[in-house]
């Protein structure tokens, strides 16, 4: 026999969904024996005439009592096979449930009276429907004897819903008349009142549907949920949520994209295995020597789930107060539980009344349905839902506390290369100047030294960033002799090459700083008009650009000709000498005046760092 279907029966209140159901489970003698003929005899005493709602009623009340029988659980059977029917007392309920995991539907039914014809709430447990993902539809016309079993009634409903369901992107599998009150096209189609109807009952419909993939079929997700030492042994437990892994397997480790091939698989107790499927709890060893830690998935190469630090869900939220935007929530998936922010919700639903609106919102209150956007502080290992339901669902939580469910959708899925290339699968644009900051504890900035040759730069710059890499900055220096060797080395000394010089720094040190380095660059750029390009560039990108005069009077400098080029230039041999007969203009306005022919280099470190750090602290 196949697996389970799961189905749930949606419709207007008095459009016969309980009947429906009542009619099925006597039909395909799914009662406890005795149990229908006890309902009638407790109709017949109390006057009243049998209907087969009572069933359901009668069902759901003793399971109530009794609590070792799972309320959720009216099971039928077919000649093909064994359905479960998800209870969907209300749509708040089913939400939430469908939403967390606790019961997923395969299939739907919905129920249409062909005397009223579909009304407001058929059109919103469509919605409900397209919202939840279920795909596979039936649409079950009943109550044809209230309209004489007119063949023209069935046509113009299964016209009118079938427009609505394509307006929504859903289609019905099948459109059938019947009749719970007295049976027509339930489990049989004989057609004795609808001869003109030619398909098959509504069971044989249901028949034809399918069973979602079962989770041993879908790629491998293994969770790791505890790293054990054991000798020399480290021993990676966790429930394999689905597919199938097997000893000799290279897994690949997200988010960090680490690889490494499965040497043992052990069941509890110290039981080997040579591989295990969905839904078992084990321990793996792996052949080689990698960082793997609670939180981080396991899953084959080729079929490896999408990453990134933004996330599109729809949420269900149930908490008392409202999920706000920009509020910050923990955010569990399976074994990760990851810190996230919100960045938008829009699409609300009422779980209640359905009702919905497409336009931004600010929040989500409780009992409500809604696209939200979340932010997580480190990359999020997930599915789509419809992909690995188990990765494509998760809970919101504050502290212990469960405020909201949501199922993920939209996920774009990359290749994993592992090995070549780290980190490309990050959402890059996610990664803001903010976050760069809060990891690194510090913000970037162009830290611009200028001034003469032999004025004191390098010395400076050297220093300088020392006391910042002391400080666990992340700094780097960007000098004019040691960039003339590499990228602009094709550069010589005319004001047209000093000025392609200073922009293809400015350009660097700019991109540098975003990246969230402070960035000091050691270069004469001797024109105000370059310097002020470079001051620009930086502003534009937001980034902080702080110019230092590294001052000392031309006499000094060519005094010290550390590198004996004033000796040259004064000779004739080198043209175009920044002081002799090139031109350097002064910073205007500088944010830092340092004057190294008074004060010793440490000195000037000492007044750059106090202006310095300031602007590099986080906000
Ligand atoms: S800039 O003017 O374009 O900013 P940059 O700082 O890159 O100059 O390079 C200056 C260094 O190049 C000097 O420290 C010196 O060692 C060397 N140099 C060679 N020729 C010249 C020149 N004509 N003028 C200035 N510096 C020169």
């Amino acid at each position: 026999m196949s697996p389970k279907l799961k189905v749930v029966f949606v419709g207007h209140v008095d459009h016969g969904k309980s009947t429906l159901i009542g009619r099925i489970l006597v039909e395909t003698r799914s009662l406890p024996p005795g149990k229908i003929e006890g309902l009638r005899r407790a109709c017949a005493a109390k006057g009243q005439t049998f209907e087969y709602a009572f069933v359901l009623d009668a069902l759901s009340e003793e399971q109530e009592q009794n609590i070792t029988i799972d309320t959720t659980q009216i099971q039928f059977r077919s000649a093909g096979r064994d359905y479960v029917i998800i209870d969907a007392p209300g749509h708040q309920e089913f939400l939430k449930n469908m939403i967390t995991g606790a019961a997923s539907a395969d299939a739907a039914i919905v129920v249409i009276a062909a005397d009223e014809g579909a009304r407001e709430q058929s059109r919103r447990h469509g919605q409900l429907l397209r919202l939840l993902g279920i795909r596979q539809i039936i649409v079950a016309v009943n109550k044809m004897d209230l309209a004489a079993f007119s063949e023209e009634r069935f046509r113009q409903i299964e016209m009118e819903y079938a427009a609505f369901l394509r307006e929504v992107g859903l289609a019905a599998r099948a459109f059938i008349p019947l009749s719970a009150g007295n049976g027509e096209n339930v489990t049989t189609s004989d057609g004795r009142a609808m001869p003109w109807f030619a398909g098959p009952s509504l069971l044989s419909t249901l028949d034809q549907l399918e069973v979602a993939t079962s989770p041993a079929e879908l790629p491998l997700r293994f969770p790791i949920q505890d790293v054990f030492r054991m000798d020399k042994r480290r021993i990676f437990a966790g429930r394999v949520e689905s597919g199938t892994i097997r000893i000799g397997d290279l897994l690949v480790f997200s988010p960090h994209n680490k690889t490494a091939r499965v040497a043992t698989i052990e069941r509890w107790p110290g039981q080997g295995a040579e591989y295990a499927s969905a839904g078992e709890s084990i321990g793996i060893t792996l052949s080689d020597h990698v960082f793997v830690e609670r939180g981080h998935i396991a899953s084959h190469e080729t079929d490896a789930p999408a990453e990134s630090n933004r996330v599109q869900a729809k949420v269900f939220w149930m908490g008392q107060d409202p999920l706000l935007v920009s509020g910050r929530y923990r955010l569990k998936l399976v074994t990760q539980d990851v810190e996230c922010q919100v960045v938008g919700v829009t699409n609300v639903i009422d779980a209640a009344t359905l009702d919905s609106a497409s336009v931004e919102r600010s929040e989500l209150r409780t009992n409500e349905v809604g696209d939200v956007t979340l932010q997580t502080r480190v990359p999020l290992v997930f599915d789509n839902h419809d992909s690995v339901p188990s990765l494509g669902r998760f809970v919101l939580a504050d502290g212990e506390h469960l405020l909201g469910g949501g199922i993920i959708s939209g996920a774009i899925y990359t290749t994993r290369q592992p090995i070549k290339s780290e980190n490309i699968f990050w959402n890059e644009s996610a990664i803001t100047a903010e976050r760069r900051a809060a990891q690194n504890g510090h913000r970037g900035a162009v830290v611009w030294l200028t001034g003469l040759s032999g004025a004191g730069k390098s010395t400076i710059a050297a220093a300088l960033e020392k006391e910042l890499f002391q400080r666990a900055m992340h700094t780097y220096v960007l000098d004019g002799d040691n960039l003339r060797h590499g990228l602009n080395s094709n550069l010589g000394f005319s004001p047209e090459d000093r000025a392609e010089n200073i922009r293809r720094v400015g350009e660097v040190a700019k991109l540098m700083a975003d990246a969230g380095t402070v960035v000091i660059t050691s270069f004469i750029s001797p024109y105000r008009a370059d310097r002020q390009l470079a001051r620009e560039s930086a502003l534009k990108a937001g980034v902080e650009f702080v110019e230092v005069f590294v001052d000392a009077p031309l006499a000094v400098c060519e005094e010290r000709d550390s590198k004996g080029l004033y000796q040259k230039a004064r000779a004739g041999l080198l043209k175009g000498f920044t002081g002799i007969d090139a031109p350097y203009e002064p910073p205007e306005d500088p944010e830092i005046v340092v004057h190294t022919h008074q004060q010793a280099p440490q000195e000037s470190v000492g007044q750059i760092l106090e202006d310095l750090l300031p602007r590099l602290r986080l906000n």
